[in-house]
């Protein structure tokens, strides 16, 4: 199939996808609690004390709910009203107080009322769902935050040259891997559209139909790739100075960048 036109799934708007997805979340990972704890423990050593975490795609929880539980005040957002659900439950199962609400980051950062200094959070290549005006914009208002701020972010790292040659609708890249204990397989794809953006579709299927949610879901919708010296310059447009920490040292599943206004 790689490399070769296959047929795609509807397309979903980028809320929608999320919506759809948020009920399986969980089930991308073989143990979603276990992962978030790990996140958790990566992050709270990034993270100054003394400040607030605002979770800006913040989706299921899976970085805000670890981190409320490891003491921080944590105020989360999404674009996804049901993933804002999802944490809120995650949030209530672990007994940890996060103040979360949909907000979509294509109207600019959310009202941040309060004196805290605050850590945001882009984890999870989330940054590959805005547009790069969309992106510069947040950016700008994050540099001209009145208190000391800081960016963490993580983000896929990009071969652009699987996009370079590819024709519209071209596979360039599938993956598999079991998911969660009950028996699922996870499918992700990848097909071009030209220039950095591409189609992302997530399939899940249930072999053991044991759970009362088990069955199967195709979900696509589009996304920006950026390599990192394009996430880099993105991040410096504004002024923030940029640092790079990689998987080998941190132990979290894709490269971090830390950014904070000089
Ligand atoms: C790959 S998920 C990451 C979620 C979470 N941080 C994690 O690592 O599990 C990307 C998230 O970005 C959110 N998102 C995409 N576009 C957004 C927008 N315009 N405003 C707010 N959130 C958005 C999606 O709803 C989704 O939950």
């Amino acid at each position: 199939m790689l490399g070769s036109f296959t047929a795609m799934s509807p397309e979903l708007d980028i809320a929608s996808f999320y919506d759809a997805l948020a009920p399986w979340y969980a089930t991308l990972f073989a143990d979603f609690t276990g992962e978030a704890d790990r996140q958790g423990d990566v992050l709270r050593a990034l993270i100054d004390t003394s400040h607030e975490v605002v979770d800006l795609a913040a989706g299921v929880g899976t970085q805000a709910v670890p981190l409320a539980k490891r003491g921080f005040a944590v105020r989360a957002f999404d674009l996804s009203v049901r993933a804002i659900a999802e944490l809120r439950a995650r949030a209530a199962a672990e007994s940890v107080t996060v103040e979360a609400r949909q907000h979509d980051l294509e109207e600019g950062l959310p009202d941040l009322v309060g004196q805290a200094h605050l850590a945001f959070l882009l984890v999870g290549n989330s940054a590959a769902f805005l547009s790069d005006t969309v992106l510069k914009g947040l950016l700008r208002r994050i540099a001209e935050y009145p208190r000391t701020s800081v960016l963490i972010g993580s983000c896929r790292e990009y071969d652009m040259a699987v996009f370079a040659a590819a024709d519209r609708g071209t596979c360039v890249f599938e993956d598999s891997q079991s998911g969660s204990g009950i028996g699922h397989l996870v499918t992700h794809r990848w097909y071009a559209r030209g220039g950095d953006e591409y189609d992302v579709e997530v399939e899940i299927r249930s072999s053991v139909k044991a759970s009362s949610t088990a069955g199967d879901v195709r979900l696509r919708t589009s996304a920006h790739a950026r390599d990192r010296d394009r996430m880099t310059a993105l991040l410096e447009t504004p002024g923030l100075s940029v640092r790079w920490l990689e998987p080998a040292d941190t132990g979290f599943y894709q490269p971090i960048y830390l950014a904070s206004p000089k």
